[in-house]
């Protein structure tokens, strides 16, 4: 197991996770707060009324809870990670009657095609071993007119992006270009496809027709 994936198994790092590590270091590598993130995730993932949502690796459920209260009632927002500590502390953190929580893998998921109505993952496909297996899982389980949403690491296409990349690896964290993720859903078949990049993250959703 690597480095990147030995911390986000640690109790230390879920204990502070959701309060200090993710505000300070995505907002230094993004420029945006947890606020502004969480907000657009409901926004592009267009949660409303009764719809079931996944929230793959949810870490400490600190998006999965937030997401849960865009819901109606019959709505439920499924949080699946394969930390025990992450999860322990989703359950005392940010439980809720609309809010469950599962360990799993994002390689495999653990779910039937087409069960949700919009799935999203944040921050994380950069730690994953293998983040496109994980991605066309996404897909695979996201109903046809739903919405995907996800957030990772980006790298300029240029020597800089190169070193970067170089640098990251030693951790286990990996870097994207500009195009994987647009090009998967694209040939995926989804819609709507579009992307944002603030300083080293990038932001991409899409539609999956009917
Ligand atoms: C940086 S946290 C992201 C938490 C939250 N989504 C956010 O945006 O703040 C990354 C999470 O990915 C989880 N993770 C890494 N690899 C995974 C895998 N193969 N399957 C499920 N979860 C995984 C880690 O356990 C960790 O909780």
């Amino acid at each position: 197991m690597n480095l990147a994936r030995k911390t986000m198994n640690a109790p230390a790092l879920a204990a502070v996770y959701e309060h200090a590590w993710r505000p300070t270091l995505f907002y230094l590598a993004s420029g945006r707060t947890t606020g502004t993130d969480r907000r657009e995730a409901v926004d592009r993932l267009r949660l409303s009324g009764p719809m079931k949502v996944l929230d793959l690796a949810c870490g400490p459920g600190n998006f999965t809870e937030y997401l849960s209260t865009y819901l109606t009632r019959g709505g439920f927002v499924t949080g699946l990670d394969y930390s025990p500590a992450m999860l322990a502390k989703a359950a005392t953190d940010n439980a809720s009657p609309r809010v469950g929580y599962v360990r799993g893998d994002a390689r495999t998921l653990p779910f039937a095609d087409g069960t949700f109505d919009a799935v999203c993952c944040f921050g994380a496909l950069y730690l994953i071993p293998d983040p496109l297996t994980a991605t066309r899982e996404m897909i695979r389980v996201l109903k046809p007119g739903g919405r995907i949403a996800i957030s990772t690491s980006y790298r300029e296409n240029n020597l800089f992006g190169s070193a970067s990349s170089m640098a990251a690896s030693l951790s286990g964290l990996r870097l994207f270009d500009r195009d994987t993720f647009p090009k998967l859903f694209v040939r995926a078949g989804l819609t709507e496809v579009d992307q944002r990049v603030h300083r080293f993250m990038q932001y991409v959703d899409a539609t999956k027709p009917l």
